[in-house]
């Protein structure tokens, strides 16, 4: 089930102040503010789309919002050649295209006016656009309600969903073929939004989270946008004292990433994806993707496709696909496993080695992966006795202890030092914290 809490919009807030060009900031400061439409008063978003550097766009007529606080603006104060053609006076369905094999046209807006299309980039309209939908979008229906981009991985191909009424078009951006759907289950969407790698579907002031390739519902929706999409005080969202959590709070219980490039910091029983900062950080509930796991981890590695968590003296293995699943057999003893007793305090493998390293009080076991049995090989000692968590990257090894960590260039290189470098904080820029 989503749980979204209202700490998205901290954080959407937060990568707005670092990420629109400046000169696009004293556009929007310029613009006249209207006082009129109160998106807390609980109004249909015509569209909805992030751009390339993750601010989300919420459309109405001719206004729109930036990111989840404010009042709104002419949307062509922002998007200026709206203007020249949109006399129109709203936008009917926008997306962010995800084309990664294509930068002409990978991370542009795209908006759908009536039969026209139009593509930003820069907030800058394309070249040879706007054009009608079906020179770019064959098979795709003009006068569209919503839109929303679908990679591979979530879709089958690098796709984009397009709703009207209560048909949905899957379309295949290479191929250029269509699917027509007719997801009766699902209400009629005004707007559609992928968010963190999930898909809603916005009608009314509510919204449902669906499926983007089978249009599955699951979980208890609809529920109010005004709750989870914007900012709204008094009487919306969770308690309306969700926040993210400051930097200096930060303690995380362990880091990893996958063979697929998903890197995600767990910290008590839930968990953040740190290569998706771009559109916000969000904590999910650990048995969110590992359903399994109840409660807090203490390590986790990664190796091959496999995904290792540690918690007290037992080890899950999860094979990585699209999704999480737990090897058969497992739970299995740490020790029977790795050869090492739990709990242990963090784990890291650095790319393309066989050998994991596990931190225990101030030890350090090396446990060569493809020996068997695996045993502790080496131990040494490390300048530090309360590690949280470890991670070893192209660019090196990390030591998290609290708010703050230690770079090394190599495990080696933790163990021989007598003297710990210099602490660097935990940033809001990569852990999605707040300063
Ligand atoms: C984006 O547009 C601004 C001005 O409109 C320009 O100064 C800047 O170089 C552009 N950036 C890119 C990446 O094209
Ligand atoms: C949804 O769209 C269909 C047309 O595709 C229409 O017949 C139906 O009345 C719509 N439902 C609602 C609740 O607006
Ligand atoms: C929104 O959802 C609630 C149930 O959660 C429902 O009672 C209400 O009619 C819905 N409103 C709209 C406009 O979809």
């Amino acid at each position: 089930m989503a749980v979204v809490f209202l700490s998205l919009c901290v954080c959407m807030a937060l990568s707005l102040s670092h990420a629109a060009p400046a000169q696009h900031d004293v556009m929007l400061k310029d613009a006249p503010e209207d006082h009129h439409e109160d998106r807390c008063k609980g109004i249909e978003f015509d569209a909805i789309a992030p751009d390339e550097k993750g601010n989300t766009f919420f459309f109405k007529g001719d206004r729109l919002w930036k990111g989840l606080t404010g009042a709104s603006v002419l949307s062509s104060s922002v998007f200026t050649e709206l203007d020249d053609y949109a006399h129109l006076g709203h936008v009917d369905a926008a997306f962010r295209m995800h084309h990664e094999h294509d930068a002409s046209s990978h991370d542009h807006i795209y908006f759908f006016l009536d039969d026209k299309v139009f593509s930003y980039y820069n907030y800058t309209l394309e070249k040879g656009y706007p054009m009608e939908i079906q020179q770019e979008f064959p098979g795709v229906p003009s006068h569209l309600d919503a839109a929303v981009e679908c990679p591979k991985g979530e879709c089958i191909t690098d796709s984009v969903l397009f709703f009207k009424g209560n048909e949905a078009y899957s379309f295949d951006i290479k191929t250029k073929s269509v699917k027509k759907k007719v997801w009766t289950h699902l209400p009629n969407c005004t707007s559609a939004f992928r968010w963190l790698e999930h898909y809603y579907c916005f009608h009314g002031h509510n919204f449902t989270r669906f499926h983007p390739v089978t249009g599955e519902v699951t979980g208890n929706y609809p529920k109010d946008a005004r709750n989870y999409f914007m900012r709204c005080g008094e009487g919306f969202g969770h308690g309306g004292g969700a926040r993210k959590l400051r930097c200096s709070e930060v303690k995380l219980d362990a880091i990893s990433a996958d063979e697929r490039g998903r890197m995600y910091a767990f910290q008590d029983v839930m968990y953040v994806r740190l290569d998706t900062h771009r559109d916000g950080s969000h904590h999910f509930p650990i048995s969110r993707l590992w359903k399994e796991i109840s409660g807090r981890v203490d390590a986790a590695f990664a190796y091959g496709e496999n995904m290792y968590i540690i918690q007290g003296d037992q080890v899950y293995i999860y094979k990585s696909a699209v999704h999480y699943t737990l090897i058969e057999g497992y739970p299995k003893p740490l020790k029977e496993e790795l050869g090492i007793d739990g709990p242990v305090n963090a784990a890291f493998l650095c790319p393309q080695q066989h050998t994991v390293h596990i931190i225990k009080d101030q030890k350090m076991y090396d446990v060569d992966l493809v020996a068997t049995p695996r045993t502790a090989q080496t131990v040494r000692l490390i300048p530090f006795a309360d590690t949280d968590a470890g991670f070893c990257d192209a660019e090196g090894l990390k030591v998290f202890i609290g708010p703050e960590y230690y770079s090394y260039a190599n495990p080696t290189l933790l163990a021989m030092s007598r003297l710990r470098p210099e602490p660097r904080q935990i940033s809001p820029e990569t852990f999605g914290c707040e300063e």
